[in-house]
């Protein structure tokens, strides 16, 4: 967890940050763009009520006492700008006759009155107007409120100015603040994250490195499980799937030695006949023999390995409609080639099953050559078929089974024996491979099943197929497929 983390995990975490950063930093700057338009159009709207106010207080006054007893236009201008005390931001002057008079106290941020551009849009006017101005100092709104005093031929004109810059000042002051709080919780909210990241990550870091040390060779490396959240389960997980990579090696190096180690010894028998073989024709007749029975058993061997390997894939069964009688009878009178025993059947079960067929009978063949090969001539070896039916959930087993009277198998033997290269005891080490269960185990497994053996030393062995088997209906043969429900599946 302390190691350092490689550049391309940190960019993985860089690059969730950063892309949550960045809509973090796009959804601010969003809400802050909505903000300064809403502020804008406040402005805009407090300008206006501002200016509308300056012209009501400036008529309230006309009408007020101190303000009729005015009686030029002059002084009442004199008087209004006199009395009015202005806020920042907004200023006043009067125009008498067209010139600039008389302007309100205070320190506008530019002076009005003396710009002639200005005072060309507001001299000359009869009726109020108003309008918008640009000046060194921002915008303005202005309102022209013209002045006639009954009795005064003079004319004035009151013109009031807001600064639009000033209004808004301390509306935006405020989106300011808001604008830098938000960058600091955008770069906060970033650290933060990169840091809980990081911890988050760490053990899935670990799992990774854990898997990077792991090579085909070694697959001892396992990952220590910590806590019991999402990161625990993935880690328990990955090592149970160590485990089973672990085993399936083990198993496969384990078979090739054993496949070497078995066609080894036929090579060598071969090659020393061969070496060993005299001029003598008759000598050399008994080598050949020899030699051939040799390189018949290695065929067979390679055959059966070949078998085996196969029955890992999953083509090893193709499944099909199994008449049961047919399939036990044709075994037996296959079977019966093989010694001069005394060849029964136990039972027969009748009916139609899905299953591989061919499959099967090469399980059956494998089991009675074993039989025939353990049954003293004189003995009995049967063949037998139950169907055991199942429930609504269950649907029901197939029982394939080869009986003997000969030697049996020792107690201790009997969990061995389905292994590949196992041989029982006694057994000449010539004889056989001691593939033949192996064989008919994956057949058995092959098929969602499984065999075992059943034996009394010295009074012989029944083996026995125990198979996944839904009987078929007779007239529903024609529509029942292989689809989905079939009992059979192929091995792992
Ligand atoms: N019916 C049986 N009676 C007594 N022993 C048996 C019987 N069937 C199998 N065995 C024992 O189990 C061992 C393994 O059988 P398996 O068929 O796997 O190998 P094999 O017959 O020795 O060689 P292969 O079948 O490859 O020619 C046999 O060597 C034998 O000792
Ligand atoms: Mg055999």
């Amino acid at each position: 967890m302390t190691t350092d983390s490689p550049s391309r995990h940190v960019t993985a975490r860089g690059r969730i940050i950063g892309a949550m950063v960045l809509l973090l930093a796009v959804a601010f700057a969003g809400s802050i763009v909505l903000s300064a338009q809403i502020l804008n159009a406040r402005t805009d709207a407090m300008v206006d009520d501002r200016l509308t106010h300056a012209a009501t207080s400036f008529r309230t006054f006309a009408t007020s006492p101190s303000g009729s007893s005015q009686f030029t236009a002059d002084a009442l201008l004199t008087r209004f700008l006199q009395d009015t005390v202005p806020t920042r931001a907004e200023t006043a002057f009067s125009l008498l006759d067209g010139a600039p008079h008389r302007r309100m106290a205070g320190d506008p941020p530019t002076r009005l009155d003396r710009d002639p551009a200005f005072l060309a849009l507001v001299t000359g006017h009869a009726q109020p107007v108003h309008g918008r101005y640009a000046t060194s100092a921002g915008q303005v709104a202005y309102a022209v409120i013209p002045v006639q005093v009954v009795g005064d031929p003079a004319s004035g004109a009151l013109v009031s100015v807001q600064f639009r810059r000033e209004v808004a000042a301390p509306l935006f002051s405020s989106l300011g603040i808001f604008a830098l709080a938000g960058v600091l919780a955008v770069i906060g909210a970033g650290i933060a994250s990169w840091l809980i990241a990081g911890r988050v990550l760490a053990p899935l870091r670990q799992v990774r490195e854990t898997a990077e040390t792991i090579s085909e060779t070694d697959l001892k490396g396992r990952i220590e499980v910590k806590g019991h959240d999402d990161v625990a389960a993935l880690a328990t997980t990955f090592n149970r799937m160590l485990d089973r990579l672990e085993t399936a090696f083990a198993t496969q190096q384990q078979f090739v030695d054993d496949a070497g180690h078995e066609l080894r010894t036929p090579i060598t028998v071969v090659r020393g006949h061969l070496e060993m073989m005299g001029d003598d024709p008759a000598e050399r007749a008994e080598t050949i023999a020899l030699v051939t029975d040799e390189l018949d058993r290695m065929a067979r061997i390679v055959n059966d390995l070949l078998l085996l390997a196969k029955a890992q894939q999953p083509d090893f069964v193709v499944p099909q409609d199994v008449e049961l009688m047919d399939l036990l009878v044709d075994a037996l009178s296959k079977a019966s080639m093989l010694g001069p025993h005394h060849w029964a059947v136990d039972g027969l079960a009748e009916g139609r099953i899905t299953a591989d067929g061919q499959r099967l009978t090469q399980a059956l063949m494998q089991l009675a050559a074993n039989a025939a090969a353990h049954t003293p001539a004189d003995g009995t070896i049967a063949f037998g078929s139950r169907l055991v039916p199942g429930s609504m959930h269950d649907g029901g087993r197939l029982l394939l089974w080869v009986r003997d009277t000969g030697a049996g198998i020792a107690e201790a033997d009997q969990d061995g024996i389905f292994s590949r290269f196992r041989r029982g005891a006694g057994v000449h080490q010539t004889a056989g491979a001691g593939l033949g269960l192996a064989i008919v185990k994956s057949i058995a497994e092959a098929h969602g099943g499984t065999v075992s053996v059943a034996s009394t030393p010295g009074a012989g062995a029944t083996f026995t197929l125990d198979l996944p088997a839904a009987l078929l209906p007779d007239d529903e043969l024609a529509a029942a497929g292989q689809g989905d429900g079939s009992p059979w599946k192929g091995t792992e």
